[in-house]
């Protein structure tokens, strides 16, 4: 009775687990269009309403396509292919945590992996990029940072981890643990500042070092993609509270937080990625110093005159009325009477969006050559996509539709987080040889919310305990 009971079970569970685990390694090819690049040659037009049997033959298509590694394969080899992901906000777990909370974030860290291994593997991007707000909060300790740090290296992005243990060796605290040696990187950052600042003369020609051209890997012996990290509110802290120990230990352990790289300049179609702090941008802040280097970065940007295509990755979405997107323009200040942090007060506290003048300027800068480009933000979680179109003057509107010659499209990358359902974001850019113009497509590739994942682990476990159970009964 027993054993034929158990043995039923089995089966039932086994069903599940296959069914559970062919959904998690496939996920993409259920939605085939929305997780591949955009294949302008290729792609046949959006068909919305197929039949059951039309969809299933997509999916076995496009799983067969996927083993035989033909997604990674660009029809036009000039194209740009930009994967992103938007705010995974990993959390901590500190001696108080539950076990039942550990695990949930064990598993979180592991989900996240899933998805990038999948999405990477699948389509081999030139570029990865985090938009910012990698770590749940910027009030945390530089142990906890370096720890977090290292559980979103091994297990979301499988990178080797030497060169962030040397960076702990290199700044260890009396108890051995990370410790941002803050006085130093500010010391040297005010040299630079202060040289930058001077006159050509006394100047001793000490630079941010803000430009690179044509890098297409950090290291080339490990990868052949490009890996860059955006600062979030949740890593360095609004202008408000960002700190010299804060702008430390992201440069330590993510590296520069505002720089551009140049790609194909001597040709037809020049392009560059330019990443932005713009949590430093305006203020009150509580190191002002902060806020103008990154105002002497967007005009050393400017004066280059670059005559392509800009890829913008930064956090902070740009000024936009209220109803475009989810989050609308609020911005807070810490009260002017504030007892607990009293050198806070009234300094920037919060931003859903930047300030509207701010917005003009910093897209008068970057945009200043009319070129088509592309921002890709973070911060809101729903995700949101506008058009900024150039009026007459020096100001930029924000509105749904392009309603101007000169326009740039704003992407706010919806979260890979599991309530959002794990996307990943896919830009493709493709430069058309007929108006000699880059052309830039974004599409959002969902994966499912984390119990999903967690239901196929769990699955198979107990398929394994049921039928070794077997043995016994
Ligand atoms: C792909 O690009 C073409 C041309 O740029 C565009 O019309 C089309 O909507 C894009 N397809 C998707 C799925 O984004
Ligand atoms: C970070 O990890 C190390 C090594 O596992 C541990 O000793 C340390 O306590 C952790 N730091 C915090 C703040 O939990
Ligand atoms: C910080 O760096 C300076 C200069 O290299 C060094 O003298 C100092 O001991 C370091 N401080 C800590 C706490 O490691
Ligand atoms: C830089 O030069 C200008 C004019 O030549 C002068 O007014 C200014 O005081 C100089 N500043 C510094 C820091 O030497
Ligand atoms: C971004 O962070 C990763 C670690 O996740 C690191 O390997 C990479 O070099 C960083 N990018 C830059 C530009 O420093
Ligand atoms: C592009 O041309 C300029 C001027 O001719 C030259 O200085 C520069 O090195 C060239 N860049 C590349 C990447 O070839
Ligand atoms: C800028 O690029 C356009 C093509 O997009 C070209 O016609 C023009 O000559 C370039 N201008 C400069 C200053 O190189």
């Amino acid at each position: 009775m027993l054993r034929c009971a158990v043995k039923k079970f089995a089966y039932f569970t086994t069903l599940l687990t296959i069914v559970a685990n062919v959904y998690i390694y496939t996920y993409p090819s259920f939605y085939s269009k929305q997780c591949s690049w955009n294949c302008s040659n290729k792609n046949a037009p959006f068909q919305q309403d197929l039949t059951f049997l039309a969809k299933a033959k997509e999916y076995v298509n496009d799983v067969q396509m996927q083993w035989r590694g033909n997604h990674a394969i660009a029809d036009d080899n000039d194209d740009i292919h930009i994967m992103a992901f938007g705010d995974p906000q990993i959390k901590g777990i500190w001696p108080k945590t539950p076990y039942v909370s550990r695990l949930d974030t064990f598993g979180n860290d592991h989900y996240l992996g899933h998805i990038y291994d999948m999405m990477q593997q699948r389509l081999k991007p030139q570029v990865v990029t985090v938009m910012g707000d990698l770590f749940s909060s910027q009030w945390i300790g530089d142990s906890e940072f370096h720890n977090r740090t290292k559980r979103y290296i091994s297990r979301i992005f499988k990178r080797d981890l030497s060169s962030i243990e040397k960076v702990k060796q290199d700044n260890l605290d009396e108890q051995g643990q990370y410790k941002a040696n803050w006085s130093k990187w500010g010391d040297r950052f005010n040299e630079i500042l202060s040289d930058v600042k001077q006159n050509e003369t006394a100047s001793q020609g000490l630079s941010f070092e803000f430009g690179y051209e044509d890098i297409y890997s950090w290291n080339q012996d490990l990868e052949d993609f490009l890996i860059i990290n955006v600062t979030g509110n949740h890593d360095v802290g609004y202008s408000g509270d960002a700190t010299y120990q804060h702008m430390t230990r992201f440069h330590d352990l993510f590296g520069k937080d505002n720089y551009w790289i140049e790609y194909l300049t001597n040709t037809t179609h020049p392009w560059r990625i330019v990443v932005l702090n713009d949590l430093l941008l305006e203020g009150p802040a509580l190191q002002p110093e902060f806020v103008e280097a990154t105002w002497i970065f967007l005009n050393k940007l400017n004066e280059r005159q670059f005559n392509g295509s800009t890829v913008l990755l930064t956090h902070v979405p740009f000024y936009k009325r209220e109803g475009l997107c989810f989050d609308g323009p609020d911005t807070r200040f810490y009260p002017d009477v504030h007892p607990t942090e009293p050198y806070k007060s009234g300094l920037l506290r919060s931003q859903n969006h930047l300030s509207e003048s701010i917005s003009n300027q910093v897209l008068n800068l970057i945009f200043e050559n009319g070129k088509p480009g592309i921002i890709l933000t973070g911060h809101d979680h729903e995700g949101c996509e506008t058009v900024y179109n150039k009026g007459s003057g020096s100001s930029w509107e924000a509105t749904k539709d392009i309603e101007s010659d000169v326009f740039v499209k704003e992407i706010t990358v919806k979260s890979m987080m599991g309530e959002f359902n794990g996307n990943t974001g896919l830009v493709t850019g493709h430069f058309n040889k007929d108006t000699l113009t880059w052309e830039w497509t974004f599409s959002l590739c969902p994966f499912a919310i984390q119990h999903v994942w967690w239901f196929a682990k769990v699955s198979l476990l107990v398929t394994i305990f049921t039928w070794s159970s077997l043995l016994f009964v």
